[in-house]
Order: structure tokens, then C-alpha cells, then sequence
């Protein structure tokens, strides 16, 4: 039987992807930043995960305003590497797991979450950048994948308690799929940045702060905040963080913090990252 064995979440910034891809990551301005992965670096190599429940958003590279579904599944068996405006990231091709793709897909519908079923789909920052910081440059990533993109980039996303409920969907989906495999679920973006407008370069540290002691202690505070919290507290791109419900739906009411990773300066953004694991 597949099992969620742990959950992750990571911000998304693409100036750290090309800190990365530029050879800057032991700079002084990003070397903070990635030292706070090295717990999770080590993490993956010792837990070896074979597929990644990858919850992200997309940004207007493989979907723009002609279709936007609330939450999509990749069910290909790979996914290549959008081009956002500098050619694509020097990264390996993203290889799904079609098969478990489908039975989520299958388990949710069924289960009344109406999943946009996806088989073409370039992947953006919003996936790749975590998949830099988790498992750095490699020639092909160690694990399969299969993305769910969530839309928070046009009003209106979806509820935080719907993203949480999803994640306890796609966690019964996990359950029910035959096969021996060793899943994680992560959740992506965020934390508190606003890119345009008089507030652009917003971050909200104690804002920040007390969602994560959430998110791992009282996560049932978190399902019912409303939409206009986010965008207050955490800038109009805070509101990425409704995808870390997912995460935290999936795994279930009890879980056990084993690091976490805040930093104020990166591009715009406040660095946000936490790894947990479910508790019986
Ligand atoms: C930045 C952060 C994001 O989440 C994003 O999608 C694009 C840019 C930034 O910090 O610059
Ligand atoms: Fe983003």
C-alpha cells in the first residue's frame, strides 16, 4: 500500500532558481538561504521517497487566462521545463507517475473533488525551484512526481478549509493505491510577498511566524481564515500559502515538526520552509 510518510513545504522564489543555475548559491546574500535546505537535503537522501505529491501554482506558463482550473493533476509521464522568458531552467525534465496520477485523479473525482485531469503541462518555478532547493543540481531528480496545480493567481483561489479538504482526500487517494510506495506531499509558495503596487516588498515576519506554529500545532485555526487575511497580512501573493493546506489536510490532525527554515532577505520574498511528518 502507498503511504504519505512526510510533508514539506517551500517557497518558490525564481531568483533562487537562478542563484542556483548562475553558480551564486554560496554568495553571501543567498548563502543563508540555502543553508537552512541542508536539513531536508539530507532528509531525502536518508528517507528516499519515490513519488512527490508536488501542490504548486502555475504562472501564467502553461495556463493564462483562456482556461484556469482551480486545482489540476498532472497525469503525464513527464512534464518539460517552461520557458519564462529566459529560455527553460538548466533542470532535469520532470518524470511523473502516471498511473498514481490517474487513481488520485479517479479517488478524488469519485470522492466529489472534481480535478481538472491534465496530460501536456510545462512546469514553471513554482515546482522546479522547489525541486532545486530539496534535491540541488542533479542529472535527473531521484523521484517521480505528480503536480497539482492549484489557482491562486486569479481571484478567486480556492478556501483554505477546501484546500484542506483536498489534502484529506488526496491522502485517502494515497491510501487506497495498491502498490508499495513511499509518498511525500508538499506544499509550495508563499510566504508573505506582494510583487506590484504601493505595498510591493511587503513581509510580514510575525505574521509569518505564528502560521507556521499553526500549520504544525493548531493547523484548525488556519482552515477557516479567510482570503482577505492573507492579502491583508501577507501581501497579494501571501495568498500562495492556502496550498500549504493541502499539505497539511493530507496528514492528517497529529504531525511532528523536524525543522524549519524563516529568512528575510530573498528577492521579495520571505523564505518560509517546514518538514514534517504525520503522526498515527
Ligand atoms: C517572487 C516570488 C514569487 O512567488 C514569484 O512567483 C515570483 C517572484 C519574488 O520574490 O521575486
Ligand atoms: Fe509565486
Amino acid at each position: 500500500m502507498a503511504r504519505i510518510t512526510a510533508g514539506i513545504t517551500t517557497s518558490h522564489i525564481p531568483a533562487v532558481g537562478a542563484a542556483l543555475d548562475n553558480g551564486k548559491a554560496d554568495e553571501a546574500y543567498w548563502q543563508p538561504v540555502f543553508a537552512g535546505y541542508e536539513f531536508a537535503r539530507t532528509y531525502e537522501r536518508d528517507t528516499k521517497p519515490d513519488v512527490v505529491i508536488l501542490v504548486y501554482n502555475d504562472h501564467a506558463s502553461a495556463f493564462d487566462m483562456t482556461f484556469i482550473p482551480t486545482f489540476a493533476i498532472g497525469c503525464a509521464d513527464s512534464f518539460p521545463i517552461a520557458d519564462e522568458g529566459w529560455g527553460p531552467r538548466p533542470v532535469p525534465e520532470v518524470q511523473g507517475h502516471a498511473d498514481l496520477a490517474w487513481h488520485i485523479a479517479q479517488s478524488c473525482i469519485l470522492d466529489e473533488f472534481d480535478m481538472t485531469i491534465i496530460n501536456a503541462m510545462a512546469v514553471d518555478h513554482g515546482l522546479t525551484v522547489p525541486m532545486s532547493l530539496m534535491f540541488g543540481q542533479v542529472d535527473a531528480w531521484p523521484v517521480k512526481v505528480v503536480p497539482i496545480a492549484v489557482n491562486v493567481v486569479t481571484y478567486p483561489p480556492p478556501s483554505g478549509n477546501r484546500c484542506w479538504l483536498l489534502g484529506e482526500a488526496i491522502a485517502r487517494a494515497v491510501a487506497s493505491y495498491p502498490e508499495d510506495l513511499n509518498v511525500q506531499i508538499w506544499g509550495t509558495g508563499g510566504m508573505s510577498h506582494q510583487l506590484q503596487g504601493p505595498r510591493a516588498g511587503l513581509i510580514n515576519k510575525a505574521w509569518d511566524t505564528a502560521f507556521l506554529d499553526k500549520l504544525t500545532a493548531d493547523p484548525e485555526a488556519l482552515r477557516h481564515m479567510p482570503h482577505i487575511d492573507y492579502l491583508r497580512e501577507a501581501g497579494s501573493e501571501g495568498i500562495e500559502l492556502v496550498m500549504w493546506l493541502i499539505m497539511r489536510g493530507a496528514l492528517g490532525p497529529k504531525v511532528r515538526e523536524l525543522h524549519r527554515h524563516y529568512h528575510v532577505p530573498a528577492s521579495n520574498t520571505a523564505v518560509g520552509h517546514i518538514v514534517l511528518e504525520p503522526l498515527p
